[in-house]
């Protein structure tokens, strides 16, 4: 029975873990909402607070959840609870499972209409769509799709049951070789993209846009988005890398891995912001235009390149996968925790699970709609659900999973499941980060940014 998450199973190398991991942390957090998050913050300041955040933060605490999951054997919530009794510390901080598993949940209902665009515009390439295509034209197809319910809902219904589809046949054989060939794949056609830019009217433009840092124009809350954004990119602080790390085979460095994986994933970001910006300025569009950035700025590109038509429909093929390797990481903490505890068969869980997510991404789809100025602490259903999972649960549960590794559990233990020596300069650094840097700074980002 090799082929369920929930049977403890473990990666076949390091190699496949990196892969899996990566494959959660790539995903649309990377090529739609890094760049349509740097374009409303301001720019190069944004880009250098989320490379800060990346670094002091993002791999230390990736370092500390895969460290975890790979002790705890198990979905997030039982993890926390075993961890926690081993430590003999207050059985309650299985609540921060909970608390991911909800985040998951939250996340992707609304990841999944993100995703069902991108499969729209499949269609719509091969229907022509790039052909001879201008702004205007491009706002249009866009705009006329966040109007149309029954559009949003079909590709977001598809989505989920793909989705639910993969997480019910076990993931491990199945994502293994998507993400094999799709990081590659991905990665090409993004140099193609980059290419284009490069020799675009907008290039200097757009360069200066994402690498001049001003920090004048950096509000408290911009400082909070560019946290959120790198546990969102990285996929930290609700149960999805502690998840993998419960499969990771033994003798696996956990420092070089994280660092491997955050490198891939901030390369693919900053690519994708190169890619874009340029088209942006090129078009006379405002980088703050918000989340359909991409659906304006992508289809233009492709328009105006050679064989864009097959570009760009391998693009946004390429896209939905990366969608998916991140999607299945969403909810699989809730699966194995329904399955392991509540003795759900798979099917059963990933059937709820995909009944729950879809009404709830249902709020989503309204929100360019019949919901559009419905205000939900004044923001829209979509950006009331993204700046709650994204900038406050996903930060708070990276601080939690940090003080417990730095302050809760045994030095000793933690330097045996890292695999370093305790008196080293490695670990030596990731303690101080993870007992200090990590929860001081998301504290008072958090606070900052809230009050
Ligand atoms: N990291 C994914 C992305 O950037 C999204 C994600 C967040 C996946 C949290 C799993 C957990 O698209």
């Amino acid at each position: 029975m090799a082929h369920h998450f929930s049977d403890r199973v473990q990666f076949k190398s390091r190699l496949t873990f990196i892969l899996a991991a990566t494959g959660s942390a790539v995903g649309l957090g990377n090529i739609w909402k890094f760049p349509y998050m740097t374009g409303e913050n301001g720019g190069g300041a944004f880009v250098f607070v989320y490379l800060v955040c990346v670094i002091m933060m993002g791999i230390p605490i990736m370092m500390a959840e895969t460290m975890l999951g790979k002790r705890g054997q198990k979905n997030p919530i039982s993890t926390m609870a075993t961890l926690a009794n081993q430590a003999r510390a207050n059985p309650a901080w299985k609540y921060l499972g909970w608390m991911g598993v909800l985040a998951g949940v939250i996340i992707l209902s609304y990841y999944s209409v993100i995703a069902g665009k991108t499969i729209h515009y499949i269609g719509r390439i091969l229907t022509g769509l790039l052909w001879d295509l201008d702004l205007a034209g491009a706002e249009a197809a866009i705009d006329g799709l966040n109007g149309s319910i029954f559009l949003l809902t079909l590709w977001h219904t598809l989505f989920i049951g793909l989705t639910m589809y993969i997480v019910m046949q076990g993931v491990n054989e199945g994502i293994e070789k998507a993400v094999e060939f799709l990081m590659p794949g991905l990665f090409l056609v993004l140099m193609v993209l980059v290419l284009y830019a490069a020799m675009s009217d907008g290039f200097q433009q757009g360069i200066d846009f994402m690498f001049t840092v001003d920090f004048g124009s950096l509000s408290a809350d911009s400082v909070l988005m560019a946290l959120g954004q790198a546990f969102f990119t990285l996929s930290l602080g609700m149960g999805a890398i502690m998840i993998y790390g419960s499969y990771l085979p033994p003798g696996v460095s956990i420092a070089k891995t994280s660092a491997i994986v955050a490198l891939c994933d901030t390369l693919v970001a900053i690519l994708a912001g190169i890619a874009i910006f340029p088209i942006v300025f090129a078009n006379g569009l405002e980088p703050a235009a918000g989340p359909d950035l991409i659906f304006k700025t992508l289809p233009l590109a492709f328009s105006g390149m050679f064989a864009g038509t097959l570009f760009g429909l391998m693009f946004f093929v390429l896209l939905v996968f990366a969608a998916l390797s991140s999607s299945i990481s969403l909810i699989e903490p809730a699966i194995s925790y329904v399955v392991e505890k509540w003795g759900l068969t798979r099917k059963t869980a990933c059937i709820g699970a995909g009944i729950i997510t879809w009404t709830l991404g249902m709020g989503t789809v309204f929100s360019t709609n019949i919901w559009i100025d419905k205000k939900f602490f004044g923001t829209t259903f979509f950006g009331f659900l993204d700046y709650l999972s994204a900038n406050i649960m996903l930060p708070v549960g990276g601080i939690l999973i940090a003080v417990f590794a730095g302050w809760i559990m045994r030095q000793s233990d933690t330097a045996e499941s890292l695999q370093i020596s305790e008196d080293g300069y490695l670990y030596r650094s990731w303690k101080f980060l993870v007992c200090y840097v990590a929860p001081i700074a998301v504290s008072l980002v958090l606070l900052g940014g809230l009050f």
